[in-house]
């Protein structure tokens, strides 16, 4: 890959970025679904990464909860899967719905100028579109490319989802559904210069597919054996066509489920070790993005005052401490890691400050960690930390403090359902069980 070294007209932060950078690829996925952040803001986020000597801007563009990309040949997907009448507020059983409409979306006109904006600054954007699961705002829009068809689709979809999770609605698998995933990406790749696109892949719900007579007679034409093997169909079918328009793609771990559907996809490992080390022995490139230490959504401490409380604690010793690729790691799998990724969900992220509060300064440890490998010295980067922090300030970046978060960074009295590292460390090794082979 040859995307620029992210230093190319930036002033730089003052962290360790020096000599030649150990990864490719040092990026930043930021979703945009669920929480339409607007131009400016997306154009200020370049500028800070770029500062941070990172070169790869993934963009979630569509997720249950919103569709942010303009598609010419189905203007509904921004029409309707734009805009939802509210969002939920907190996480867990006691959350709410807050009622408030969110919208918004990109013209393409707007993201060329992105890319633009990016590429001048050393960073590529790769854009993602999440298919063939959280799906519900393109079914919103087109109920037809359901599971069931539109009927049946309308009786259960009425707009984006306002809630948060992994809603159960995927696309059917029908060739006119294929057809207008196809449409999609042409777009998105004549917008999009990124030689690596994204088509998500994650957390495909099966029970509509299991269920439903038609999607299993389809499976029994086209002999797949099950709902693992049909998701591999429809992502290795996806890339098929990318890689028609001279592109490849990037998905989540979970595409490796069933069976291999394109030998030259970037596999993007988020579930613990095992989706890297399949990806790698099966000869794809690989991203890291472990949650435990990559997920910036997650609570930096364990003080009830921080704000909903999600995921386990990832605090900035734990960024530092990310080691992508150990020293005694064997050359097969060292030598297909493109990279490593932080990526930002913005469920709980409601506004630019509070996206600034999720991100730095741990993006800071992150950024060294891209540059150089990891884990970092701590105690050398704690003594630094003070001029990183006092150049964030500069910046005007709302970054989260040191001692915890101010009075007006708590989300006072909004429920969260903060998770406990052993307990998701046994719950990875049971999502990733299907990628044992
Ligand atoms: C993911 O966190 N669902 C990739």
């Amino acid at each position: 890959m040859s995307a620029g070294d992210g230093r190319a007209h930036a002033e730089l932060a003052p962290l360790r970025l020096d000599g030649e950078p150990r990864f490719a690829w040092r990026g930043v996925m930021l979703d945009v679904a669920r929480r339409f952040r607007p131009m400016p803001d997306l154009l200020r986020f370049v500028d800070l990464i770029a500062a941070h000597g990172l070169n790869v801007l993934q963009l979630h563009l569509t997720d249950d909860q919103g569709w942010r990309f303009e598609v010419r040949a189905y203007p509904r997907l921004t029409e309707i899967g734009g805009r939802r009448s509210g969002s939920q507020l907190g996480h867990g059983p006691a959350s709410t719905v807050d009622g408030v409409p969110h919208e918004g979306w990109y013209t393409q006109d707007e993201l060329r100028r992105l890319v633009d904006y990016a590429r001048e600054r050393g960073i590529r954007v790769v854009p993602e579109i999440d298919v063939p699961g959280h799906a519900q705002a393109i079914l919103a829009a087109y109920p037809e490319f359901g599971v069931g068809g539109g009927d049946a689709v309308r009786a259960r979809v009425a707009e984006p989802w306002t809630r948060f999770g992994i809603s159960d609605e995927v696309l059917n698998v029908e060739e006119e559904t294929l057809a207008f995933v196809g449409t999609v990406f042409d777009e998105l790749c004549e917008v999009f210069d990124s030689e690596i696109v994204g088509i998500g892949g994650d957390e495909v719900r099966k029970r509509l597919w299991r269920e439903d007579a038609r999607t299993q007679t389809l499976m029994a034409e086209r002999g797949l054996a099950d709902e693992e093997e049909l998701q591999a169909w429809f992502l290795g079918r996806l890339a098929d066509r990318v890689r028609e328009r001279g592109r490849r793609v990037v998905g989540w771990d979970e595409m490796l489920e069933g069976r291999d559907p394109a030998p030259d996809a970037v596999v993007a490992s988020w579930r613990g070790p095992v989706g890297a080390e399949l990806g790698a022995r099966l000869g794809h490139d690989v991203v890291l993005c472990p949650d435990l230490w990559t997920y910036f959504d997650y609570r930096q401490s364990d003080d009830p005052a921080e704000p909903i409380p999600v995921g386990t604690v990832l605090s900035l010793e734990d960024a530092a401490c990310f080691d992508p690729v150990p020293a005694d790691a064997p050359a097969w799998f060292a030598d297909r890691v493109l990279g490593v990724q932080a990526n930002v969900w913005t469920e709980h992220l409601d506004s630019r400050d509070r996206l600034d509060y999720a991100v730095f300064p741990r993006l800071g440890a992150f950024a060294e960690v891209a540059w150089n490998g990891g884990p970092l010295d701590w105690p050398d980067f704690a003594a630094r930390l003070p001029a990183y922090l006092a150049w964030l300030e500069e910046q005007g970046v709302d970054f989260r403090p040191l001692d915890g978060p101010r009075p007006d960074q708590q989300r006072p009295g909004v429920p969260g359902v903060p998770r406990d590292r052993a307990a998701r460390i046994a719950e990875l090794a049971r999502l990733t069980a299907t990628l044992a082979r």
